[in-house]
């Protein structure tokens, strides 16, 4: 029974940490380790005060609360980090000596959610809603053009035997024009060829898309490399990771900018949608262009949607397409001179593919 509801506090999302009555950590659980960023080890014995100074004038609360009972919760709380400050809600209760307890003498058991991380899923899950709704309806609409598309090409062949050679110019607009519908409708339908999921190391993906665009820009261009080397290979489909990174990499390139940072990092107990993973990779195109356009913002993932003459507006529609298929989101964060486009994947052995 313990070792089972240990192994619930163990996996919980949301960060517990366990203090006596002289406001001394007694436990933790992993998600406050990652929280304030440090071992169980180095916080366990501490006071509490001294991992998180802001509790200090609460000590008298604190009493109170184990006096009483009673529980108690403030939100956005500032909880200081090094380098950084994040806010979150607390939530402080009383958990009493009994012998269902196990405990000689009453704790607090602390409940810490981070604020920002919230939202963050929030709009997450939408971002996630919004683009399953309009892939169905555009891959829809792709479909129902593709077929009279068809036979208006093979109409417009057959037409251009009976016409003399000077009349057959309007016959090939028709046949140009329809294959380069046809092109652009493929692309509004996404990936078509069933997933060969493969080990896929990141940095080969990355180096890939390195040579790629190098090609493309020459001289006077910046392609900076910020590796992690420890990240392991995972399961899925390098080439549709080609594009997907390459699009967010084009996108930097006519941002437009100087210098593009192609980055990896890991992440541990990181959740995207609704799915915790234990390991998540980060792949990163960061560029110093001037941003994304505050217009585009809020639709930026649409198809069509592009703030450039000559965009079709379908790069980041396919890329966040992709990364889906692999379990994983494109996010990104964008202010002049520095916008991040940042692919989360799930970094699982087997492939899932309902992802
Ligand atoms: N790194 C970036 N910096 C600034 N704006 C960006 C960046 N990435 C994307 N955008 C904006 O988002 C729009 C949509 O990008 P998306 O890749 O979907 O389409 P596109 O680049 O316009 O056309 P396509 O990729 O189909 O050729 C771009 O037109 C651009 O305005
Ligand atoms: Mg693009």
């Amino acid at each position: 029974m313990e070792s089972h509801a240990e192994s619930i506090v163990e996996n919980l999302t949301t960060a517990v940490v366990v203090a006596d009555a002289a406001l001394r950590v007694r436990a933790v659980n992993p998600a406050g380790e990652i929280l304030f960023e440090l071992s169980a080890k180095q916080m366990v014995g501490q006071p509490l005060e001294r991992l998180w100074p802001q509790t200090a004038p609460l000590a008298g609360l604190f009493a109170d609360i184990l006096q009483s009972a009673h529980s108690f919760t403030r939100r956005g709380l500032p909880l200081p980090l090094p380098g950084r400050e994040v806010l979150v809600d607390v939530t402080a209760t009383a958990i009493l000596p009994s012998s269902e307890s196990g405990l000689q003498e009453a704790a607090l058991l602390f409940e810490l959610n981070q604020v920002d991380r919230l939202r963050r899923l929030a709009h997450e899950e939408e971002l996630v809603d919004r683009h399953l709704a309009q892939r169905a309806v555009v891959r829809g609409l792709a479909h129902e053009i593709k077929n009279p598309l068809g036979g208006l090409r093979g109409a417009a062949q057959l037409l251009e035997r009976k016409l003399s050679e000077s009349e057959r110019e309007y016959t090939r607009i028709i046949i140009r024009e329809a294959d380069r519908l046809q092109g652009l409708v493929d692309r509004l339908a996404g990936p078509t060829r069933p997933y060969l999921p493969v080990q896929v190391n990141i940095h080969q993906v990355l180096e890939h898309v390195r040579s790629l665009i190098l090609a493309e820009v020459g001289e006077g261009y910046v392609l900076r490399r910020d590796y992690d080397p420890s990240i392991p290979e995972f399961a899925g489909d390098p080439d549709q990771l080609v594009q997907a990174v390459l699009n967010l990499a084009r996108n930097a390139v006519q941002a437009p900018s100087h210098l593009i940072i192609l980055r990896s990092r890991i992440e541990r107990q990181f959740t995207i949608g609704q799915r915790r993973h234990k390991l998540v990779l980060r792949a990163e195109v960061e560029d110093d262009g001037p941003g994304v356009p505050q217009a585009l913002r809020d639709t930026l993932f649409y198809p069509m949607v592009t703030g450039h003459a000559a965009g079709t507006g379908l790069g980041l529609s396919i890329a966040q397409d992709i990364a889906r298929r692999h379990g994983g989101l494109i996010e990104y964060t964008s202010r002049p001179a520095r916008t991040v486009f940042t692919l989360f994947l799930p970094l699982r052995q087997e492939y899932d593919p309902t992802g």
